[in-house]
């Protein structure tokens, strides 16, 4: 049934030609051409900063290009702005979010387009909610249009999205990484989603740094690298190995270099931590030199252990150790100065200044190391950026670059690059490589084993199965609040490790 509604016309439905942009000190597109058929779900990856969400942005008429034109359904179209690009229809589901928390699923999806009843300032809410049920509908969605979205959890938040850029009557839709926040479930219902949106006609440009996902729904796929496009084709034409090496332009090293041997020493002691449903009782030893891997689905509680030990949820019982005695930690500041590092999972929210350099948002929390009587030494701060520039391979056109102006990976580098510079004695990371592009996740892997080897201890927290295991020295697993499994990296498969994560096994 689903063949026949299947649309395989070669249709074109959009292109872009000769698309170039720059921002001063960055060309981040050189004539870039892009071709979307009708019904295809069409990948576009790269490096961080390659220009994906430029050229996206393009797109959807948020920034004016230099140069070149787009051909939309055969006839030139000049796109004036985001609202222009939804008439035209091609919507965006935005990786933040743009759904309003305070007003209901159907306020939001109607948003703008209330329908009037015979008075025309007041809304006539019965054929609102109608509507909106219509259009969660025809998407198999089963919210009520009248719940609050502050009630809702990302995944449903971006299926209202998705409802409202259909209710448009879109053609194309722009997913910019929508899988990021998601768990595992929820990515494969944004798939079946995607895919019935394919059966309808509707066009799907898709952006991920995850390659299992782009190899698992994508129909063609584009590369682009330092702004240029490098290749487009059908994705049953090529091997992982070659779209990397398209989006790198180099081989890559080994892809889990590692070679820390722990030491015995326990740095970390966490006792019986509780805290409502979140953590039942959470204890663990974590040594000198060893990175310790927290496995577990989404919503296990694997963040809020990292939040306890960080002092930024209060426990209600258990207690925390470090070298064998036992600390109070009250409060993030608490924690750093006890030589805690904590890199948490929603970076955006947390610990960036978006109107500062890069330089200083890399050095900003050692400033006082960098400081010689209270004055910065900028060539410190100048060198340790410029080393970490290097290492992440950070994309900028110079350390002075204000931070808002960096894509969104780049970003995330730069916060990971201030903890990996403050060499705490213990340092929690919450999903490290989330959003950074596969040429630097093995660098972050290679400065994660080099910190471990002069004496780090690494809480690493991740949901991506083959860094868990190429990484960690030992993994703990957890479940519904409490660690359920306990593998040495020897022991320790995918397939022990998510049955355990599911509930399925207990080894601990
Ligand atoms: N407003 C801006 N001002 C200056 N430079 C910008 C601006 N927006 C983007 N850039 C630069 O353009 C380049 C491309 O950025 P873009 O956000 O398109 O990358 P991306 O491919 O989406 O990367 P990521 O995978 O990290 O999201 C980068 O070098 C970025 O720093
Ligand atoms: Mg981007």
């Amino acid at each position: 049934m689903a063949e026949e509604k299947k649309i395989t016309t070669d249709e074109i439905l959009l292109e872009m030609k000769g698309i170039s942009k720059s921002f001063p000190g960055v060309q981040a597109l050189k004539n870039v051409d892009f071709v979307l058929r009708r019904g295809e779900i069409h990948g576009l990856v790269g490096e961080n900063g390659a220009g994906k969400t430029t050229l996206m942005r393009i797109l959807t008429g948020v920034l004016p290009k230099d140069s070149g034109t787009i051909i939309l359904k055969g006839k030139p179209v000049h796109i004036e702005n985001p609202r222009h690009a939804q008439l035209l229809g091609i919507s965006v589901i935005h990786q933040e979010l743009s759904v309003l928390p305070n007003l209901t699923v159907g306020q939001n999806i109607m948003l703008g387009r209330e329908p009037r009843s015979f008075l025309p300032f007041l809304v006539d809410w019965k054929k609102l909610y109608r509507a909106s049920l219509e259009h969660l509908q025809r998407l198999n969605v089963d919210i009520d249009p009248r719940t609050p979205i502050s009630e809702l959890s990302v995944a449903q938040r971006q299926m209202v999205e998705i409802a409202r850029a259909l209710s448009f009557k879109a053609d194309i839709i722009v997913m910019d990484e929508p899988t990021s926040a998601l768990t595992e479930k929820e990515i494969e219902s944004l798939f079946s989603l995607m895919r019935s949106l394919r059966e309808q006609g509707i066009s799907i440009i898709f952006i991920s740094h995850k390659l299992e996902e782009i190899f698992s729904i994508v129909d063609r796929v584009t590369v682009l690298r330092d702004g240029a496009l490098v290749g487009s084709m059908p994705i049953s034409e090529v091997k992982t190995e070659e779209v990397v090496k398209m989006m790198v332009g180099r081989e890559l090293g080994e892809m889990f270099p590692k070679d820390s041997v722990p030491q015995k020493e326990v740095v970390l002691s966490v006792r019986n931590l509780k805290r409502g449903k979140e953590l039942r009782g959470v204890s663990f030893d974590l040594r000198r030199g060893e990175i310790l891997g927290l496995a577990g689905l989404v919503g296990s509680g694997r963040t809020f252990v990292a939040r306890a030990i960080f002092g930024a949820d209060p426990l209600e019982e258990g207690e925390i150790l470090i070298e064998g005695k036992k600390v109070h930690i009250g409060s993030p500041q608490e924690a750093i100065s006890l030589g805690i590092g904590f890199l948490p999972e929603d970076r955006k929210a947390q610990g960036l200044f978006l109107g500062l350099p890069l330089s200083h948002n890399i050095g900003i929390t050692g400033l006082k190391r960098l400081s010689l009587f209270g004055v910065v030494i900028f060539r410190k701060l100048k060198e340790l950026a410029l080393n970490f520039v290097n290492k992440l391979r950070i994309r900028t056109p110079n350390i002075s670059q204000l931070v808002r102006n960096l894509s969104g990976g780049t970003q995330q580098k730069v916060i990971l690059a201030r903890w990996l510079s403050l060499k705490p004695r213990i340092l929690i990371l919450d999903e490290p490589t989330r959003g950074i592009d596969v040429g630097a996740k093995a660098e972050i892997h290679a400065i994660m084993s080099e910190l471990a080897k002069e004496g780090v201890a690494i809480l690493m927290i991740s949901s991506e199965l083959p860094e868990v295991l190429g990484v960690s020295d030992r993994i703990l697993v957890m479940h519904e609040g409490r660690i359920v499994g306990e593998f040495t990296r020897e022991e320790a498969t995918q397939d022990r490790i998510m049955l355990c994560a599911t509930g399925g096994a207990n080894n601990g």
